[in-house]
């Protein structure tokens, strides 16, 4: 590497992260001051949840892999700390860049700080208000020790001004999502439809895994109830992530209409795209999902008591309904009666990626 570049460490472990990652590592690829090594922690090692968004998304293969894998948060953060430090003793970068609010986001932030390596979070001032959730914990510790904070929304910004973060260190990015969306939306995998016997429009999709609901026995059964139910209606797809596969194999779940209640195994962004683009409308617990919705101009229903894309919410383009079997029926008759008008932009220009990378710049040559 020339003496001159900098050299800059993106952590990511969890599947939202290698698709944040990959917008702003093609834009690092494209600059000529700087070096990215990608470290992935491991958290996430199924291929269809890890593997497959490398090579289908074009991110550069990680330096380092350190196969630290599943646990709880003490264990898998703990360890994941022990490894990133050697990595960094090791490089001696420059710059840290972390993603969102996962495990591998706050022990990469952590680690960083610890040894004063300047740290930039990437999907910055996220709150949803609620403490249980252990990406909460993630967020808020993670923004108190970065340097500088990307923040997708205004919202987002307002928060960490209430929590006394320095005016200076934010930087409003608009969020990494929508450059994906953007970027990927002419290359999804449309193939999914046919192989599962999809007609556009006339499919609802659905994504579960929080721990929230996974963990909560009445929650999982009233989703599952709704999800049911609603499958005497309309055909519902559900790429199941891991964790709940394995808390309904634990809860001996039993699919009541394996005809119309497609439940299939993670698939990959470009058919995850796919299936955005093409369904009626979306029901779901996940934080990019929830965007992508909107992105796509669908509907979407939200798993959860509440949510941090609150504008989504408030623009009558999201609906939560919790994990309660009335309310996830009540939101879903709501939308196919009164399909929202979608407008404004308020992720950004989808140029976030490239943002990130001029205040990165900028901030390593001050
Ligand atoms: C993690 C993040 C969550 C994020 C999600 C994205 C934390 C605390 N949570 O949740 O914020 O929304 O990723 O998908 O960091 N498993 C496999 N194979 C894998 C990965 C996981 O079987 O490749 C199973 C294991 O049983 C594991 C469970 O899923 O115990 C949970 O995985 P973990 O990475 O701990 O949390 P997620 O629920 O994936
Ligand atoms: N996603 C995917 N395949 C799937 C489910 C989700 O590619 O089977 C993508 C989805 O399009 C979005 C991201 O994964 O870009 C969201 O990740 P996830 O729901 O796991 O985590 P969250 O956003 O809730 O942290």
């Amino acid at each position: 590497m020339s003496p001159d570049k900098k050299k800059i460490l993106t952590i990511v472990g969890a599947r939202p992260q290698f698709i944040k990652a990959a917008v702003v590592s093609r834009r690092l690829k494209q600059a000529d001051w700087v070096q990215e090594i990608i470290v992935h922690t491991g958290q996430h090692y199924d291929p269809e949840m890890s593997d497959i968004f490398f090579s289908e998304m074009d991110i550069p293969t990680p330096g380092y892999n350190l196969e630290i894998g599943s646990g709880s948060h003490g264990t898998q953060t703990g360890k994941m700390m022990q490894a990133i430090e050697e990595v960094f003793l090791k490089e001696k970068p420059d710059c840290v860049l972390v993603y969102g609010d996962t495990n591998s986001t706050l022990a990469g932030a952590l680690v960083a700080a610890k040894l004063h390596i300047t740290l930039a979070h990437v999907e910055s001032g996220l709150r949803s208000g609620n403490k249980k959730m252990p990406e909460e914990i993630n967020r808020i510790c993670t923004d108190h020790v970065s340097d500088l904070l990307f923040v997708p929304t205004d919202t987002a910004r307002q928060n960490l001004l209430h929590e006394g973060c320095a005016k200076s260190s934010i930087a409003m990015s608009g969020d990494v999502m929508y450059d994906a969306a953007l970027f990927y939306a002419t290359k999804s995998n449309d193939d999914i439809l046919s192989e599962l016997g999809l007609k556009p429009q006339c499919f609802l999709l659905a994504t579960i895994h929080r721990a929230e609901n996974t963990d909560s026995p009445q929650r999982l059964d009233a989703i599952f109830a709704a999800l049911a139910e609603l499958a005497h209606e309309i055909d519902v797809v559900l790429p199941l992530h891991p964790r709940t596969k394995r808390l309904l194999a634990e809860r001996n779940f039993q699919n009541p209409n394996p005809e119309r209640l497609r439940i299939i195994g993670p698939v990959s962004y470009l058919q995850m795209i796919a299936l955005e683009k093409n369904c009626a409308l979306i029901a779901t617990d996940s934080g990019g999902v929830q965007k992508e919705a909107y992105f796509f101009g669908r509907p979407c229903i939200t798993l959860r008591d509440e949510t941090e894309w609150v504008e989504l919410v408030n623009a009558g383009y999201n609906r939560l309904a919790e994990a309660n079997k009335d309310k996830i029926l009540a939101a879903y008759r709501h939308f196919m009666k009164n399909k929202p008008e979608f407008k404004g932009s308020f992720y950004g220009k989808g140029d976030a990626g490239q943002l990130i990378v001029s205040r990165l710049h900028a901030y390593l040559h001050r």
